[in-house]
């Protein structure tokens, strides 16, 4: 059984992942209805990572006896800048979500819930990736500067990696 602030913060999380869904998945569209085919494909594809990311806390919290909260969606902005400024705001999200699961394991820690603990290990290395993965395509985006983002939506795929074969389990 989980404890009760486990199940909580988890929830919360639910939450966070289910917004980072439909936020790139705004951005995708963003980005689609700006032109930029690669940069929108690689946010299509983070948006269904994100959903992923939900589902499998759906499924852990059901698993130990808790009851997942599915959220209402929550409206995402639809204008994101410009190119430059729309993956600054990616990391930025990327860096909120992997304070909440420090968060989640200092909650784990504090209710001695162990095996919340060591599952959710899956989320702080895929943090890790995930930032690691953004702070690349930013160099990349700098490299390349505002006369090249032919060539950067161009290559953009090709810098996903292996990171999106790593699904709910
Ligand atoms: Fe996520
Ligand atoms: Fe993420």
């Amino acid at each position: 059984m989980l404890p009760e602030k486990v199940e909580e913060i988890l929830n919360i999380q639910i939450q966070k992942e289910d917004y980072s869904s439909q936020l790139y998945l705004a951005m995708a569209s963003w980005a689609e209805n700006k032109g930029y085919e690669g940069v929108s494909n690689w946010l299509y594809a983070q948006a269904e990572e994100e959903r992923m990311h939900m589902l499998k806390l759906v499924k852990y919290v059901n698993e130990r006896d808790g009851s997942a909260r599915i959220p209402g969606i929550e409206t995402p902005p639809d204008d994101f800048g410009d190119v430059f400024e729309m993956f600054d705001k990616v990391l930025a999200h990327e860096k909120y979500i992997s304070g909440s699961i420090n968060e989640i394991v200092a909650v784990c820690i504090a209710e001695n819930d162990y095996t919340t603990q060591n599952w959710i290990q899956w989320f702080v290395t895929e943090q890790i990736e995930e930032e690691a993965s953004v702070k690349a395509i930013i160099d990349k985006l700098n490299l390349v500067g505002k006369n090249n983002l032919y060539m950067f939506d161009r290559d953009i795929m090709s810098m996903r990696g292996g990171d999106s074969e790593e699904t709910a389990g």
